[in-house]
């Protein structure tokens, strides 16, 4: 599917609120046999708000970049269940209406994750995310990491990513969704081609 608009973009966004990632499992959140939650620390919503305001801080004047932040995660609820397809989901969404790079990047979130687990093996995952990489195909061999390192943008999906991983930290306030819809606008009438 694609986003047709800011507003069809900011509602998705909103309804990350209470939607939880979990590998291969349904959207919402999971309860193991002892009654413990699976899925990540946070929610999708506040892990979007989180990541997006770290992007923000050591990268303020790269609106697409926050922005990629933003929307890394939506294909947890376009696709639910699919999380090892979930990268391409959001990135094939976001495409038309925020344009390649900021898709690219999405896209390239998981890729980022499995190009640090190869160069920085000790970087102590949580088990969530540990069982989330093996999901999406372990780390990278030394040959596809160099693929990587070509891509113009590994560098920016690297800082992508360790917002991401930085960005699940329960009770942190990171701002509201709302603050977040000129910021999309401003990116979306730079490059929809769907004139926005
Ligand atoms: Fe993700
Ligand atoms: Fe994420």
């Amino acid at each position: 599917m694609e986003l047709r608009s800011v507003e069809e973009l900011m509602d998705l966004l909103h309804a990350c609120r209470g939607a939880w990632d979990a590998p291969n499992l349904p959207h919402s959140r999971l309860r193991s046999s002892g009654g413990t939650p699976m899925g990540g620390p946070v929610d999708l919503h506040d892990h979007a708000l989180q990541t997006a305001a770290l992007l923000r801080r050591g990268h303020p004047s790269d609106k697409e970049l926050q922005v990629a932040g933003l929307v890394h995660d939506i294909g947890h609820l376009l696709r639910p269940g699919d999380d090892a397809g979930h990268a391409d989901h959001a990135a094939d969404a976001v495409r038309p209406l925020l344009g390649e790079r900021v898709s690219r990047l999405v896209r390239l979130h998981v890729a980022a994750e499995r190009y640090l687990a190869t160069t920085s093996p000790g970087r102590g995952l949580s088990p969530q995310s540990a069982l989330t990489l093996t999901v999406q195909g372990g780390a990278m061999t030394p040959r596809e990491a160099a693929a990587f390192e070509h891509d113009p943008l590994s560098e920016d999906a690297v800082t992508l990513r360790q917002a991401d991983d930085a960005g699940k930290v329960v009770g942190l306030d990171a701002g509201i969704m709302e603050d977040w819809r000129t910021v999309l606008e401003l990116v979306a009438a730079q490059h929809s081609r769907l004139g926005a």
